[in-house]
């Protein structure tokens, strides 16, 4: 058995929650087992991005190994394996969200690709003076710039859905900012700032009620629970590889096929073509028409190997687990006098945002990076729900299924030691 194989088999034998050992899984993540400062590393910074098991480290290598060459160009064998490995990788990718054929799996660079992709070429067309796009004050900027650049060039207008103090989006609210000008709504699934799981089966409803399509960044919610894109009826999902366990570069846009055959292309060059003379081309089918270019086929197989890795512990099994450990370190950092936490509402994933009394965040992120714990410290690119909130920048410690209950231990032993350095 090769290593990745065996990594695939120990995470096989994680299937029932009752048997979940937390540190089998941790065995699985190399860097797990470095130092920082000479502290044992606690890595809370995964709503950045997330650790590497050796199956996708592996799956990588191998692929330059014995694999490397360009795809859907050579009848030679590597060219033929290599798109294979591909084709094969986005076949997973296809039936991990449950999408209803891999034409409407198209692979780009991240999530913020897939939402630009959305914009220049849906909302190009699509989108007119007058119009209007909705989202909402939780959003990354991933998901509010594009739209915003779009609106100006159209003079269309961007409507945002408002929240409670507490993260949680105002349903009445949104339902009154449908109308017939509405043309897109773009929502995200989980906040990144807060962990606030929005409920965007009701959303997308609503939506429809109205025939207006939606899309929904994912990037924050795949890594923590089971996608299913059918059931939820979105429009257009988009994701990352690398909050998914997955190599940086590669990243979804899953789409429907009656709107991605309507798009132009989004960029153009190489393998998104039919025909081209001088005088005029045509386009090649779905998926290709969106993927011009040689593609990230590495990342592409390395993302296969992580939706292989994450299937086999079980979304489930991994969403219980850290359901545990975010109500453990809720409750552990509410104990401690002078932590303010944000974002306290009931439907959350593994994500706690808070502040020490009279600490500007990046204070508390320094301190705690000299303890070996890796946290985020700013304004996570949400500078809008941090005004919401009437703060510059919060501490964020984010988890995933690798995080023990003794790390949050570590990081709450931590804090009253750096509020007595500030006081
Ligand atoms: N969007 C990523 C985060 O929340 C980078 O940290």
């Amino acid at each position: 058995m090769s290593s990745a194989e065996t990594t695939i088999a120990s995470a096989k034998r994680m299937t029932e929650p009752a048997k979940f050992d937390v540190n089998r899984i941790r065995a699985d993540f190399p860097i797990l087992e470095h130092t920082v400062k000479d502290r044992p590393l606690i890595y809370f910074d995964n709503a950045a991005t997330a650790q590497k098991p050796a199956a996708v480290i592996h799956a990588i290598s191998d692929y330059y190994t014995s694999v490397n060459a360009n795809v859907h160009r050579g009848v030679h064998d590597l060219s033929q394996r290599a798109t294979e490995a591909y084709e094969g990788a986005r076949e997973k990718i296809r039936a991990f969200i449950n999408a209803a054929d891999s034409r409407e799996i198209i692979l780009t660079r991240g999530t913020t690709e897939g939402i630009n992709l959305v914009a220049r070429s849906f909302g190009g067309k699509q989108i007119k003076e007058g119009d209007e796009v909705v989202i909402s004050t939780l959003e990354h900027h991933s998901n509010i710039v594009p739209w915003q650049l779009l609106c100006e060039e159209k003079g269309a207008a961007l409507r945002v859905i408002p929240m409670t103090d507490d993260g949680e989006l105002l349903f009445h609210d949104y339902e009154a900012l449908l109308n017939d000008r509405t043309r897109l709504v773009s929502i995200l699934h989980v906040s990144n700032a807060l962990g606030t799981i929005v409920p965007v089966r009701k959303m997308i409803e609503a939506a429809h009620a109205r025939d207006i399509p939606i899309l929904v960044d994912g990037a924050q919610a795949v890594p923590h629970m089971a996608i299913d894109v059918q059931e939820l009826d979105c429009d257009f999902y988009v994701f990352s590889g690398h909050k998914l366990y997955g190599p940086t570069g590669i990243g979804v846009l899953y789409g429907k096929s009656e709107y991605l055959e309507t798009m132009p292309p989004y960029q153009s060059g190489g393998d998104m073509i039919s025909t081209v003379t001088f005088e005029r081309t045509t386009y090649n089918d779905l998926p290709y028409k969106f993927e011009a270019g040689t593609p990230n086929i590495a990342g592409t197989v390395g993302l296969g190997a992580a939706i292989d890795y994450v299937r086999a512990v079980g979304l489930n099994v991994i969403a219980d687990y850290e359901h545990e450990l975010v109500t453990y370190a809720t409750e552990a950092l509410t104990a401690i006098p002078g932590v303010e936490l944000f974002g306290n509402v009931g439907d959350k994933a593994a994500v706690v945002s808070f502040l020490l009394e009279g600490v500007h965040a990046h204070d508390i992120g320094t301190f705690l990076d000299h303890s070996g714990i890796a946290i985020r410290a700013g304004h996570h690119c949400t500078q809008p729900l941090m005004q919401r909130l009437g703060v510059a920048a919060t501490a964020r410690a984010s988890f995933a299924f690798y995080n023990t209950t003794e790390e949050i231990d570590r990081l709450a032993t931590e804090l009253p030691s750096i509020l007595e350095v500030f006081s």
